[in-house]
């Protein structure tokens, strides 16, 4: 347990800035989180109120950096400090040194290469800090782009866990890929 007001290092890459979540982001994270196409392939539900994305914000991000868990990172695009995504590594299970990679950024960025340049920051930190021997990631079947998010990053596809989540009332197949800790470049 870190101490109350312990944040994840701010990360800086060519074009973005990777920083802990306020509670004065979750107005413009709204804009992106409410849309369905952004969390078409997602665990979560778009948000239909700013309280939605409040409750991320404060029940969610906030209670992971009281673990001292560096997740979720507020993805910005320099110098706008506005939030357009999120990404970061949570512990899958700390017993066996796993841990998971999730990401998200808003529609208008998409395309561009910014979850993988975020996602390397991340990475990199992360391997570094908390020296997990796998990092894991897992794509619901249908979500190319994030295959190729992953690919690009140079996880290793392990399978397909069939049928394996239970969203929206329907049975997803659930693709698993990781990273080893010896395999970063
Ligand atoms: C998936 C996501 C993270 C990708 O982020 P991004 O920054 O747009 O990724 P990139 O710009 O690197 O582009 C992804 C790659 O997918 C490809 N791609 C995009 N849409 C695709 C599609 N429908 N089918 C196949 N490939 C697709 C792109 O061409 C690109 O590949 P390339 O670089 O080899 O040309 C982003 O679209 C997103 O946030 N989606 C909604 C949330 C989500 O699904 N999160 C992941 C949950 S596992």
């Amino acid at each position: 347990m870190k101490s109350h007001d312990w944040r994840p290092p701010t990360l800086t890459t060519a074009r973005l800035v990777l920083r802990a979540f306020t509670d004065d982001d979750a107005q413009p994270l709204f804009e992106h989180a409410r849309n369905p196409n952004v969390t078409r392939y997602t665990l979560w539900e778009a948000h239909n109120t700013v309280a939605d994305t409040m409750i991320f914000v404060r029940d969610y991000a906030i209670l992971r950096y009281l673990e001292g868990t560096a997740e979720p990172y507020a993805i910005t695009i320099a110098p706008d400090p506005r939030p357009v995504g999120a990404c970061g590594c949570f512990w899958a299970s700390q017993t066996h040194q796993t841990m998971e990679l999730g990401y998200w950024i808003g529609e208008a960025h998409w395309g561009k290469g910014l979850v993988v340049e975020a996602c390397r920051a991340v990475l990199d930190f992360t391997f570094a800090e908390y020296t997990p021997e796998r990092i894991q990631a897992r794509v619901i079947e249908g979500n190319e782009a994030s295959a190729r998010v992953l690919a690009k990053l140079g996880f290793r596809e392990e399978g397909t866990l069939r049928r394996s989540l239970l969203r929206c009332g329907k049975f997803e197949d659930v693709r698993i890929f990781s990273l080893l800790h010896g395999e970063r470049a």
